[in-house]
């Protein structure tokens, strides 16, 4: 689904991907684009990685299904698409389908696989680093417990994978896994949980009367302090990583 309630703030949003230099870096590695490949950025967000990798010689295209993260990258000349995930429409284009912290975002995970696999040329590669089971839970349960003490309806917008599901979701698609791991991470939020929040958290507020979000947050952030914020009152957010690298391999091999 194209965002109707496109709620992104692309500007604290571009803040925060710059205070995390380190983002994207691992997928990146994993990826090893070569010059001259067609590379699809799923989830493109508003372009950062994907202009690392046009940047190393690769005729990339960005989806998103947001269209202020579309016009936030067309305004750096990166190609992009607004385009559902679910639907995505390639026949056998790309040397590999890239995607990073956007799968987790996304409801119908085999669609997207499906999509995934036909956009592939064979031997292609589907490299993609997303939320895994127990991604952020500790945030996602605060949030959850806070909305409804405060006597609303609470429901998180993240699908966080499952490594043995999604394996054989890959597999079963022609997609070959060459490795499939989960990584707990504990992220250092150097500006801080709300900073975090304020970008990520917004569609848990979505039943919530606009003049309580400041508080929701603040009952939010008061259940999940003692796990997520240390003595010297560093904030991390808890990551659990899904790292994936599968290949597309012809039916007959
Ligand atoms: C993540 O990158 O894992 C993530 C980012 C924002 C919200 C939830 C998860």
């Amino acid at each position: 689904m194209i965002e109707k309630r496109d709620s992104w703030d692309i500007e604290k949003y571009q803040k925060l991907v710059n205070s995390l230099p380190k983002a994207g870096t691992i997928a990146l590695t994993f990826l090893q684009p070569n010059a001259g490949e067609k590379i699809l950025d799923l989830g493109c967000g508003e372009g950062t990685l994907t202009e690392k990798i046009q940047s190393m010689g690769c005729h990339t295209l960005g989806i998103d299904s947001s269209p202020k993260m579309i016009k936030a990258c067309a305004s750096r000349n990166i190609n992009v698409q607004l385009m559902d995930a679910r639907f995505l429409k390639f026949d056998e284009e790309f040397d590999a389908v890239f995607s990073h912290a956007s799968l987790h975002w996304m409801n119908g995970a085999e669609m997207v696989v499906k999509g995934v696999a036909k956009a592939l040329k064979n031997g292609g590669r589907f490299i993609a680093e997303c939320g895994g089971i127990g991604n952020v839970s500790i945030i996602e349960s605060s949030l959850i417990n806070a909305v409804i003490n405060a006597g609303f309806d609470a429901h998180s917008p993240w699908y966080n994978l499952d490594e043995t599901d999604y394996k054989a979701m890959l597999e079963s698609h022609g997609l070959k896994v060459e490795f499939i791991h989960l990584i707990p991470i504990m992220e250092p939020l150097r500006n801080g949980i709300r900073a975090w929040l304020e970008i990520f958290a917004h569609q848990f507020l979505i039943a919530v009367p606009h003049e309580m979000h400041s508080h929701i947050f603040d009952e939010a952030e008061k259940l999940m302090r003692p796990l997520l914020c240390n003595e010297e009152g560093m904030w991390h957010a808890d990551y659990v990583r899904l790292s994936v690298k599968a290949i597309k391999t012809p039916v007959s091999a």
